[in-house]
């Protein structure tokens, strides 16, 4: 594992708990950990159980003893990271968004398709059961014709000018390791899910704002300009007719990580909230009208997506298990010789969504995609 951050954390949880409450063929060993400072690396080691530190990336991927390699570093890192471990060989887990733009992305799904390397892209949401089980209900067709997705980012925390970009915790800000700010950073977990549920999207018109124009770097230490969207909006259309409206903010106050969406078919309609993640709400206009209503249904039954593995019917889980949903669907796909979606190709689809809506708020223009 490279990086040892929020998502470090939550991935080294999913490989500890897989084994414990999935029946698979394989078992995550966690050989090395991999950060620049040492010390620090020692700690999560100790912590988490990593047999070994190591401060260079590169010398974490020349290593014989590891066969996958988990990226959990800044957007900036993984293009570079990718390519090595799949020359190397190794199979790879990468964090969202898989790259900074879609030339990059390109010659990750590139490298990886010809190492012949098993790959798979952290688009976590997909995995959340209530999500899992929104695609199932679509996929039944019981939405009917769909009209209409709607999908919100919401959170707040960059409101402050006072708020310095770069650096640990702070890279999300600065350009030069993000990418893009809240399109790439939230906006594609929104497209990610959108493009699964609801197939490819094909034209975008978009508007985006930097509200604070300049901000300390906390590297330099010198005033810098700020180069990422601090909100997004955007208009879509989709192969299959409907129309989308996607927003995401850091600016929306009261708002930590609201990510909401909605989706409106000609029998029934479907909305998830991740603040109330366990539940998936649904209209069917089938129902007779005397009882007919959005019904709230609390997604923790056995026979629903991943809960047979959990607990006893009412009892819900969290965030954490869509990490280690993720990690038993690799291994069980592994031992099946099955990709895991979504693989390097696929969340370069949502790559390509991101650069569309950037060139489309520049150009202030509508904007195919690629
Ligand atoms: N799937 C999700 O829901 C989700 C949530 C948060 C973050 N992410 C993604 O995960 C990635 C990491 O984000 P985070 O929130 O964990 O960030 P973080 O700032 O919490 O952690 C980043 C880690 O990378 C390390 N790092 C930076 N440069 C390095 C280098 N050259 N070599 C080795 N280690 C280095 C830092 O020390 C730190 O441990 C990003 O791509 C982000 O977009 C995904």
């Amino acid at each position: 594992m490279i990086g040892y951050g929020f998502m470090g954390r939550a991935h080294s949880n999913a490989y500890k708990r897989v084994n414990d409450f999935f029946d698979l063929e394989y078992r995550p060993v966690l050989q090395a950990i991999c950060a620049r400072d040492e010390a620090k690396a020692k700690q999560f080691a100790d912590n988490w159980g990593y047999a070994s530190v190591e401060t260079d990336w590169r010398k974490l991927i020349e290593r014989k003893d590891i066969d996958a390699v988990d990226i959990c570093v800044p957007n900036n890192l993984h293009h570079d990271i990718a390519i090595a471990a799949a020359k190397a060989g190794k199979m790879i887990l990468c964090e969202k968004p898989l790259s900074m733009n879609t030339a990059e992305g390109q010659e990750m799904v590139d490298a990886v398709e010809k190492a012949g390397v098993a790959n798979t892209v952290w688009y976590n949401y997909r995995r959340v059961p209530a999500v899992t089980l929104a695609k199932q209900l679509i996929d039944e067709g019981r939405l009917g014709r769909i009209f209409h997705y709607r999908a919100n980012f919401l959170q707040d925390w960059t409101i402050s000018a006072d708020l310095p970009q770069g650096g640990a915790g702070l890279w999300r800000i600065d350009v030069k390791a993000a990418g893009s700010g809240v399109t790439g950073d939230l906006l594609a977990h929104c497209i990610d899910t959108a493009l699964w549920l609801n197939g490819p999207i094909t034209s975008v018109t978009a508007m985006t704002e930097t509200f604070i124009k300049e901000r300390k770097h906390t590297e330099s230490g010198k005033v810098e300009p700020v180069g990422i969207d601090d909100a997004c909006a955007f208009l879509c259309r989709f192969a299959n007719g409907s129309l989308a409206i996607f927003e995401s903010t850091r600016y929306a106050r009261g708002h930590k990580a609201l990510y909401t969406f909605e989706i409106n078919g000609a029998d029934a309609s479907i909305a998830w909230d991740l603040h109330d993640l366990h539940r998936l709400n649904y209209f069917d206009h089938r129902d007779d009208s005397i009882v007919r209503g959005w019904r709230s249904i609390h997604v923790t039954d056995g026979d629903m997506p991943y809960m047979g593995h959990w607990w006893v019917p009412g009892l819900q889980i969290g965030y954490e298990h869509s990490f280690v949903h993720q990690v038993a669907d690799f291994l069980q796909n592994l031992a099946a010789k099955r990709p895991t979606s979504p693989t390097f190709r696929q969340a370069l689809e949502t790559q390509k969504v991101c650069d569309a809506v950037l060139a489309s708020a520049k150009s202030g223009q509508w904007v195919n995609v690629k």
